[in-house]
């Protein structure tokens, strides 16, 4: 776990750069920090691994405050991936995965099998790849050398910094899909600095909306969707995303209209009545609840529709859907 408490930092010049941030990083969590240029997501990032030292505040990790602890120890359990890759062009991509695990102390027979284990699962055959230089690989090929040669030496904690802002767009989707793939067995406690609300939306566990050395809000996918806190989060998530899980369906969109005068037929004891404009999910809730097959839609005391648990069912899965594929 990675706790901010009250952090600033004022540069030199006396630019300030972070104005005073709180935030909780639970363990095993991926943490997108997001924001426009120069709002301090670099600077946030690098005071955790101190490459950056903070003005003021404290930085704990598992409890343990970052500024009594030795930078080099901290660093090494620190993977950092940044957006131009940073691999050493003189050594081989096997020499550049191994690099901290050597500097660590590792066994020969260790490191190698960690390098091979780690090209494999970014889809990277060892015996093609391994004695390469890393120009003699693709944008996309070295930023995965990037990403896994940060996982090498399992640390716990992981900072990416831009890390696919630089590739073309579809080797960008593919290294998102790969790291939620990676994230999905290793659980490590990644911190993903982007300006690109979709990849944050697509990776993270929680975002952290920063604007001006402050933290707006942080919150789930969902929720910041949902529930943004305020004009500036709106704005920067934007009106189309906002929509998608605006259609909140009400019981009207979906009831059938009782033209065969159903409700005539039906006993007491078989529905429950629901007004016309609750939503779907106090509907749902109703059917549950009650136990009775139908719902009468009323409005003014009319009856003026029906509802079955099919036609909540098939909403419920189709806004789903909808719901899973725009996150
Ligand atoms: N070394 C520095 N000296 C002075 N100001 C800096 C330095 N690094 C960054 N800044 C300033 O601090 C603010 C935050 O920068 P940064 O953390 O890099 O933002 P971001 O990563 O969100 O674009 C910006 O105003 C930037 O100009
Ligand atoms: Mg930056």
């Amino acid at each position: 776990m990675i706790e901010f408490q009250n952090v600033t930092k004022i540069y030199e010049d006396g630019t300030e750069a972070i104005k005073g941030i709180n935030l909780t990083i639970p363990e095993g969590k991926l943490i997108a920090l997001i924001g426009p240029s120069g709002c301090g997501k670099t600077t946030t990032m690098k005071m955790i691994n101190r490459l950056i030292a903070p003005s003021g505040g404290t930085i704990l990790i598992n409890g343990k405050d970052t500024s009594e602890t030795d930078e080099v120890d901290l660093r090494r359990n620190i993977g950092y991936v940044i957006q131009r890759i940073g691999l050493l062009p003189h050594m081989t991509i096997e020499e550049n995965i191994s690099l901290i695990p050597r500097l660590k102390g590792w066994k020969k027979e260790r490191y190698e099998g960690r390098v091979d284990e780690l090209l494999n699962l970014v889809g990277l055959e060892p015996e093609v790849y391994k004695k390469r230089y890393p120009l003699e690989l693709s944008g996309g090929q070295q930023q995965r050398v990037g990403v896994i040669r940060a996982l090498a030496a399992e640390p716990p904690i992981i900072l990416m910094d831009e890390p696919f802002s630089a590739l073309d767009p579809i080797s960008r989707e593919q290294l998102q899909d790969e790291l939620k793939s990676i994230q999905n067995t290793i659980h490590k406690t990644i911190v993903f600095v982007t300006h690109d609300i979709d990849e944050a939306l697509k990776i993270a566990d929680e975002i952290a909306v920063m604007r001006d050395g402050k933290i707006e809000q942080i919150a789930t996918p969902v929720d910041l969707l949902s529930k943004p806190a305020n004009e500036f989060v709106r704005a920067f998530i934007g009106e189309n995303r906002l929509n998608v899980l605006k259609p909140l369906k009400l019981v009207s969109d979906i009831m059938k209209e009782d033209t065969n005068h159903l409700h005539n037929m039906l006993e007491e004891n078989e529905y429950s009545s629901i007004p016309f404009d609750a939503s779907i999910q106090e509907a749902a809730g109703m059917l549950l609840s009650s136990g009775k097959p139908y719902l009468m839609v009323t409005k003014d005391d009319r009856k003026i529709g029906i509802l079955t648990s099919s036609d909540i069912l098939q909403t419920v899965a189709s806004e789903g859907n909808k719901e899973a594929s725009s996150v």
